[in-house]
C-alpha cells in the first residue's frame, strides 16, 4: 500500500512493540510502508512480531544500554537508515504510596521510562538522524499532568518523559522532530487491573462514552511521525476519550482512580 504519509521506505524502531499499543503502532506503521524493528523482552514474541510485520526484531529490556545500542545498530544494519523512533516501552511499577517505594523499583522506572527514551534517541541521533533528519514519539500519559493514586512513580516519570519530550524537540529543531501522544485508559495488558472487570461503568464516565483501542493511539502516533505532521514539534497529542475533560461532562467520580486506589497491577 502506498503511504498517505510518506512514510513509504522510512525505517522505524518502535520499543515494545510486541503487544498493546506498540503492537498497533508496529503493525500501522509497516501497513504504510515503513520498515520496522519491534523490541521488548519475550525473544519469542520478538520473532513472532517481526516476522508478522516483515520486519525484524531484537529481544532485551530497554533497562540495558547495551539492548538500545544494539537495536540502533541491528535497523541501521538492516535498513541504511533510522527515521522513526518511538519510545512506547515503560512500566508502571512501583505501585502504591510513594512512601512505601522501593527505591531499586522508583530507579527502574526512571530508567525504563525516562533514560532509555533518551539514551535511543541519542543512539539513533548519532547513527542517522543528526545528519538526514527523523521523528521521534514519545508514549506519556493522559495522567502525567495530575496526580492520581498509587502511580506516584509512574505519573512522575511520564511528567519527567514530557518534559524531555520538549527539551529535546528544542534542541533536536530542525532536522528531528520529537513529540508525544499521551493515551487515556487503552485495552491493553499493562491496564487490564484497571478496566476488567466493569468496563461499562468506566466507560459511561468518559465523554466519547468507551475506553481507548490500541489502534486509537497508533493513529495519533502514525500522524505525529509521518510528513503530515512535519511543523508539528514539541507538542503533546491527548488521546483519552475526553478523560481529561470530563469534569464538564458528568458530576460523578472518576471511577479510574476510584478503581487504581482498591487495584493493583500484575508485576512485570
Ligand atoms: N494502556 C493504557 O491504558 C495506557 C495509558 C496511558 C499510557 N500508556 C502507555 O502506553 C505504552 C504502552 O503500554 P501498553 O498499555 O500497550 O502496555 P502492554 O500492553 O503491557 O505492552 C507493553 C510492551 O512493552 C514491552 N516491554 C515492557 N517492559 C519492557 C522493557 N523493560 N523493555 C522492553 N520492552 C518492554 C512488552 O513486552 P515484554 O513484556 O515482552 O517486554 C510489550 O511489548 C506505555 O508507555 C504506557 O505507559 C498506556
Amino acid at each position: 500500500m502506498t503511504s498517505p504519509y510518506g512514510l513509504q521506505g522510512r525505517a522505524a524502531i518502535v520499543t515494545g512493540g510486541t503487544r498493546g499499543i506498540g503492537r498497533e503502532v508496529a503493525g500501522q506503521l509497516a501497513s504504510a510502508g515503513a520498515l520496522v524493528c519491534v523490541t521488548a523482552r519475550d525473544t519469542a514474541e520478538v520473532r513472532r512480531v517481526a516476522a508478522e510485520l516483515g520486519g525484524i526484531g531484537v529481544a532485551g529490556t530497554v533497562a540495558d544500554p547495551a539492548h538500545l545500542d544494539e537495536v540502533v545498530r541491528l535497523a541501521l544494519d538492516a535498513f541504511g537508515r533510522i527515521d522513526v523512533v518511538v519510545n512506547n516501552a515503560a512500566t508502571n511499577q512501583p505501585y502504591g504510596p510513594l512512601m512505601d517505594a522501593d527505591p531499586r523499583a522508583w530507579r527502574e522506572a526512571f530508567l525504563v521510562n525516562v533514560e532509555a527514551p533518551l539514551r535511543l534517541v541519542q543512539g539513533a541521533w548519532r547513527a542517522w538522524m543528526r545528519e538526514h533528519g527523523g521523528t521521534v514519539v514519545n508514549i506519556c500519559t493522559e495522567g502525567a499532568d495530575h496526580v492520581g493514586p498509587q502511580v506516584g512513580a509512574y505519573g512522575t516519570s511520564k511528567a519527567a518523559l514530557l518534559h524531555l519530550t520538549r527539551q529535546l524537540a528544542g534542541e533536536l529543531a530542525p532536522r528531528v522532530r520529537v513529540n508525544s501522544v499521551s493515551p487515556g485508559l487503552v485495552r491493553t495488558e499493562m491496564a487490564r487491573f484497571v478496566w476488567e472487570p466493569g468496563e461499562d461503568d468506566l466507560a459511561a464516565g468518559l465523554p466519547l462514552g468507551r475506553i481507548g483501542e490500541p489502534a486509537d493511539v497508533a493513529r495519533a502516533v502514525i500522524w505525529l511521525a509521518s510528513d503530515a505532521a512535519e511543523w508539528v514539534t514539541g507538542a503533546d497529542l491527548l488521546v483519552d476519550g475526553g478523560t481529561s475533560v470530563r469534569a464538564a461532562y458528568s458530576s460523578g467520580t472518576y471511577a479510574v482512580h476510584e478503581r487504581l486506589r482498591s487495584r493493583a497491577p500484575g508485576t512485570g
